[in-house]
């Protein structure tokens, strides 16, 4: 596998593949990898020749007093995590090879940006639309690989992609969890032994939820109900635990499929996110 660093050597290497037609997918990740970005590789290995890995600790997508400085880099372990899973290119470009001197230029994606994510983290998928839409000018791939686990990071990417003419697919891989439910994520590491058995109260809260939803039960009274499960079992605070269309990420007041429950919680120093499909 290839650790390239610089546009110049990158353009080679993908010019390279592309004589052989190769079909090329790009897995765009922050590094920190666990079994989640495991799974979007071996799709991406599944469906594409070639498969190109990004690690880039993004700054512009977090915003004043959150974790850019404390996000866990750990590139050599990510590395031979990506070799043998047979990974052909990792592009780690360093800095100014994302946001050179002077950079000017932010792509924005309004209305399905908002809520949710967009509501308690302002800016956050203005970062994330920016330098997604920069990976794919660098890459030009023609299939790039999201987990469902960031749904509105994915839906967003969606509309950019679809607004801004990108043409090659964008696959969505559903989360992978540990065998108590909880989401995979990076920021997992951050949880104490006693944090990390609490925070399956997140995703049990949310399955009791979208059960007593499709069952009929009263929305406001159901979200409620597990806003105070979740506030009883180690979590501080939510930032939203709610309702909403799966595709469009409105809001719903009455269930109407296709429909996802979407949830952050704090637990300790760690905010976590979750989602699932209400059927
Ligand atoms: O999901 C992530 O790891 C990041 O938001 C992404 C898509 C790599 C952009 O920095």
């Amino acid at each position: 596998m290839q650790i390239v660093r610089q546009l110049d050597p990158l353009r080679d290497a993908l010019a390279s593949f592309r004589k052989t037609g190769a079909k090329i997918g790009l897995v765009p990740t922050m590094g920190a990898l666990h079994a989640g970005h495991m799974r979007l590789v071996d799709v991406a290995m599944e469906q594409c020749d070639a498969v190109v890995a990004s690690i880039f600790v993004n700054p512009t997508q977090f915003g004043e007093g959150e974790d850019l400085d404390a996000y866990p880099r750990q590139e050599a372990a990510d590395a031979a995590l990506l070799q043998a899973a047979g990974v052909k290119l990792l592009w780690a470009p360093t800095a100014d090879q994302v946001y050179p001197d002077g950079y000017a230029t932010h792509v924005s994606v309004s209305g399905i940006s908002d809520g949710l994510c967009g509501a308690a983290r302002p800016g956050h998928f203005d970062g994330v639309s920016t330098v997604v839409a920069k990976l794919f000018n660098q890459v030009r791939p023609d299939a790039a690989y999201f987990g469902e686990k960031d749904y509105q990071q994915l839906a967003v990417i969606r509309r950019m992609a679809r607004d801004l003419d990108f043409t090659h697919d964008i696959v969505g891989v559903p989360t992978v969890r540990d065998p108590d439910g909880l989401a995979l994520s990076s920021r997992n590491a951050y949880l104490t032994a006693e944090q990390r058995a609490n925070a399956a109260a997140l995703p049990d809260a949310m399955r009791e939820a979208a059960n007593a939803i499709a069952a009929g039960g009263n929305i406001a009274d159901i979200l409620d109900a597990a806003k105070t499960r979740i506030l009883g079992s180690g979590f501080h605070k939510i930032d939203y635990f709610e309702l909403r269309d799966a595709n469009r990420l409105t809001i719903l007041d009455i269930f109407t499929e296709p429909a996802r429950l979407f949830a952050a919680a704090h637990i300790g120093r760690t905010r976590l996110i979750d989602n699932i499909p209400v059927s």
